[in-house]
């Protein structure tokens, strides 16, 4: 099928895992921009784009996502992460595009300890987890037909993450390793939420507007996530298991953010890959 496609924040690490893979498909008109190309929050542009390109569908990786330093800088995190995606859902909604947009495990405040499902109660703890909450609730008054797929701790080969930052200091004589062991979630290759977004593209109808978690499978904590990527990366450092109180963040973390993707999973009749796994290709591709 033949559809135009406009993905911002395509210079992020979402951006980078889609350019890959949507590229593959020569059906495809695609459309990669980032706040230089198309800046989300200036609402005659983002109006222009979509209504001049006919486009079918918009797939907002684009956000503020520095989690400690939106607390001082709410205005600049509500400005993407809220208004942007008012301006985006209603040129959906106007013009009949469908919307796919991407929040996180940042909006639930982390007091279950089984998975969290879609209709569970929302409470972030954070600025940076409740403007993405308030970016969801622009988009459901709104109601273009898409998705919102809310993902957890995101890494790829492309730009800063966790996985990079250990490998870095690792490789630092002087860096004493320590990581914090009482948060739990699980990790995602965002070459895999890509993957997935192509077959929702693909086979799944968004006549409506639903929500979706999507991650990788397992639970890790943050500590349990930097040991393996020291085994993988066959580093030899040690790292010490601490607990969140004993760093300083301005922004609080849920103590527990996994994420039950059965939905998904039955939508598209999928299998998602063990993060450890997803930590293996994404090591081996960083390698190449
Ligand atoms: N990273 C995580 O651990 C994580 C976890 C859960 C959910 N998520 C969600 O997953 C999605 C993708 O995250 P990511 O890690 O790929 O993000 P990212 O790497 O930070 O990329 C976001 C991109 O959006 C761009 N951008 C910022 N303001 C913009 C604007 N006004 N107009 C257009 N583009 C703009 C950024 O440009 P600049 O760099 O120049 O600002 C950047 O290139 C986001 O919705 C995020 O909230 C991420």
């Amino acid at each position: 099928m033949a559809y135009k496609i406009l993905i911002t924040g395509a210079n992020g690490q979402l951006g980078y895992e889609l350019k890959k893979i949507l590229s593959l498909n020569s059906s495809y008109e695609l459309y990669f921009t980032d706040v230089d190309s198309l800046d989300i929050s200036d609402f005659n542009a983002v109006n222009d784009f979509i209504k001049n390109l006919k486009i079918d569908f918009i797939i907002n990786a684009a956000a503020y996502t520095a989690v400690d330093k939106a607390e001082l800088e709410k205005d600049k995190a509500e400005k993407v992460n809220v208004a942007a995606v008012k301006n985006l859902s209603i040129c959906a909604k106007n013009y009949n595009s469908k919307m796919i947009h991407i929040s996180t495990d940042y909006v639930f405040d982390g007091n279950k300890s089984f998975p969290y499902n879609e209709t569970d109660e929302t409470h972030p703890l954070g600025y940076y987890g409740y403007s993405k909450l308030l970016g969801e609730r622009e988009m459901i008054a709104i109601a273009p037909k898409g998705v919102i797929i809310r993902t957890s701790w995101l890494y790829s080969t492309h730009g800063i993450n966790f996985v990079k930052t250990i490998i870095n200091k690792a490789s630092m004589d002087n860096q004493n390793l320590q990581v914090v062991y009482d948060q739990v979630g699980t990790p995602t290759y965002a070459r895999d939420l890509a993957n997935c977004i192509n077959l929702l593209i693909q086979n799944f109808d968004l006549d409506d507007l639903e929500i979706f978690h999507f991650s990788n499978e397992g639970v890790a904590s943050w500590y349990d996530f930097a040991h393996a990527i020291l085994k993988i990366s066959k580093i030899d450092k040690n790292i010490t298991p601490i607990e969140t109180q004993q760093i300083k963040q301005l922004a609080e973390r849920p103590k527990y953010s996994v994420m039950s993707k059965n939905k998904i999973k039955s939508a598209l009749n999928i299998n998602i890959p063990h993060w450890c796994d997803s930590l293996i290709d994404m090591i081996n591709n960083l390698n190449k």
